[in-house]
């Protein structure tokens, strides 16, 4: 509980933002854009950083418990390595997710990545001393960083799981519409790839005629929550996508396949059907 009061006083920290806003300008600028895609997990269908640290958490973890046992020196210097150099991609793919968060958000990233930078430099110098002959200061070294990642791992849950970050935002939506087909839009009013807004009770959802068919997607974005039905229509690929306003994602308007990031998930589609010259939805 004290853990969790103080990052709720860090999201309302704006000193922080003196670091971090130059970090966001250059993250931003720096990175290629399909770089940036890769690293947010575009076409993983989730986003990457959460599986990129799979790698070093476990190396880590398993480091904790060889170095508890005698004997198992060698095993244990090539774990700590391991885990050192894949920290890296995992803390670019987090970096670029971080860089299109919000600013409550970015403030407690930078608590996080602070830990986990804090962790890798623990680890790196439990590498060094290993690679050197010294495994007592090794041991040392790694139990130290593994504190730290643990601090950076709860900060990391709070992102997640209390702030919502990097999760399907527009999923809650779909929980507020009712089972059943609901009538929403007149086939004969759409205009091909021109998205149209309506809502199905208090939810907004977009609705797109492509050829003879028709998509029902959510209207806010899968990111976070921007309108996409004051978003650019696009064509990437030969397709017609729709572009959030807020930090660019952009979607496939057939199938809601997100084709550029930040978003990594792709915008949930209702069923959809046209029964008497009327747009139907339903849940999927
Ligand atoms: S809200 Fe961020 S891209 Fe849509």
């Amino acid at each position: 509980m004290v853990l969790q009061r103080l990052l709720e006083r860090v999201e309302k920290t704006g000193e922080l933002d003196r670091a971090g806003d130059p970090l966001q300008r250059g993250v931003r600028a720096t990175l290629p854009r399909r770089l940036k895609d890769l690293l947010h997990g575009v076409g993983l269908g989730h986003p990457l950083h959460p599986v990129a640290v799979q790698l070093p958490v476990g190396a880590w973890m398993s480091t904790a418990v060889l170095d508890a046992l005698p004997g198992t020196e060698r095993a244990a210097t090539i774990l700590v390595g391991v885990g050192t150099a894949a920290a890296l991609p995992a803390a670019a793919a987090g970096v670029t997710d971080w860089s299109e968060q919000s600013r409550e958000q970015r403030r407690v990233g930078l608590v996080h990545a602070g830990a986990n930078m804090i962790a890798l430099g623990f680890y790196a110098g439990s590498f060094a001393a290993r690679l050197s002959g010294n495994h007592r200061l090794g041991r040392t070294l790694a139990y130290t960083g593994l504190a730290a990642a643990g601090l950076g791992a709860y900060v990391g849950g709070h992102l997640s799981f209390r702030q919502a970050a990097a999760v399907n935002q527009a999923e809650p939506y779909l929980r507020q519409i009712d089972d059943g087909w609901h009538d929403v839009y007149g086939w004969d009013e759409l205009t091909e790839n021109r998205p149209e807004v309506a809502r199905i009770g208090e939810v907004p959802v977009l609705i797109t005629r492509v050829g003879d068919k028709v998509t029902v997607m959510m209207e806010r974005c899968a990111h976070q929550t921007g309108p996409l039905g004051d978003g650019e229509i696009t064509e990437i690929g030969g397709a017609a996508c729709v572009v959030c306003p807020w930090h660019g994602s952009t979607f496939r308007l057939a199938d809601g396949a997100v084709v550029r990031g930040p978003s990594a998930n792709d915008q949930p589609l209702l069923r959809s059907r046209v029964v008497d010259g009327r747009v139907q939805a339903a849940l999927p």
